[in-house]
């Protein structure tokens, strides 16, 4: 099971950590596109437990077309310097290509101690897993390019997209006994869920009911809208997964949901939960919930 990004030691103290990542367009808005685009980049080094410091630019753009003026490739790369700001990351360069298709992102190369490195694998039984972000950003971004949302019933799914893990991952360092955590992104929570357990060999139990969702993400899967992404990433956990009670098909979309830019997944045991929470709640991350835990059999057990 590959870690979030690449780890190479370059001293006994010291691991640099690589990692780069870009994709089309999720908003309308260039300027919050360039934002969650870049905070989606630098998610990896923080689920390492590690700190960015250094990114390039990443950028596909058509070089000549009378939809995509040239401000607008400007404006997408603002978006990316003020999240590379925000992190206090130098952004030092970079790369652009002629596409009809806009793709934006960064390689980021982040430090951490060796022995603070944080990987998937390591998941205890008893573990308690904690989520930093809501679910449902694909949900309401499909939504958006169906016309049934609008840009600013949006805004609080941009708004937590744009976050950086950085308040996540300083909580996860400082609160310390982290066994493993990842982020969220394309493969849903139960994708992402089940690569932990299988790189730690244990399962889990989640409770639907505990898992935090943003508003309207549910009633829209319940109305069938959900990107392609999360009804495969539904498709590939059902063999690992049971629902032990009657949960709809809604919910069981919205734990799928295929996340841009989502929150750190953290395997955490008992005897560190509590600092932890109180480290996230301090950061403000747009969720600190205990969604489930670690169990020996393998498999993922979902009550509602
Ligand atoms: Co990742
Ligand atoms: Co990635």
């Amino acid at each position: 099971m590959p870690d979030d990004a690449g780890v190479v030691r370059v001293a006994p103290d010291l691991a640099m950590i690589l990692t780069v990542d870009f994709f089309t367009p999720v908003v309308d808005d260039p300027v919050d596109y360039g934002r969650i685009a870049a905070a989606n980049s630098l998610s990896d080094v923080y689920a390492m437990g590690g700190e960015p410091f250094a990114a390039l630019n990443v950028l596909a753009f058509p070089a000549a077309s009378p939809e995509l003026p040239l401000e607008i490739m400007g404006e997408i790369l603002r978006g990316g310097a003020e999240k590379a700001a925000e992190a206090g990351v130098a952004i030092v360069g970079g790369h652009t290509v002629d596409d009809p298709e806009p793709k934006y992102g960064l390689s980021v190369t982040g430090r951490v101690h060796p022995d603070a490195i944080v990987r998937k694998g390591g998941a205890m039984p008893g573990d308690l897993l904690v989520l930093t972000k809501p679910l449902g950003t694909g949900i309401l971004t499909t939504a958006l390019k169906q016309q049934r949302l609008t840009d600013a019933e949006l805004a609080p799914a941009v708004e937590v997209m744009a976050t950086l893990n950085a308040g996540a991952a300083r909580a996860m360092r400082d609160a310390g006994g982290t066994h493993a955590a990842t982020d969220i992104t394309g493969f849903g929570l139960l994708g992402h869920l089940s690569e932990m357990l299988k790189a730690s060999s244990v399962g889990a139990r989640l409770s639907v009911g505990a898992v935090p969702v943003l508003a309207g993400a549910r009633e829209l899967a319940a109305e069938g809208v959900a990107p392609g992404g999360s009804r495969k990433n539904l498709n590939a956990t059902a063999q690992m997964t049971r629902w032990a009670g009657a949960i709809a098909d809604a919910d069981r979309m919205v734990l799928a949901d295929a996340q841009t830019s989502g929150g750190l997944l953290i395997a955490i045991p008992p005897s560190a939960l509590d600092a932890l929470l109180r480290r996230l709640s301090g950061e403000q991350t747009p969720a600190h919930a205990v969604i489930g835990e670690i169990t020996a059999e393998p498999g993922i057990v979902i009550e509602p």
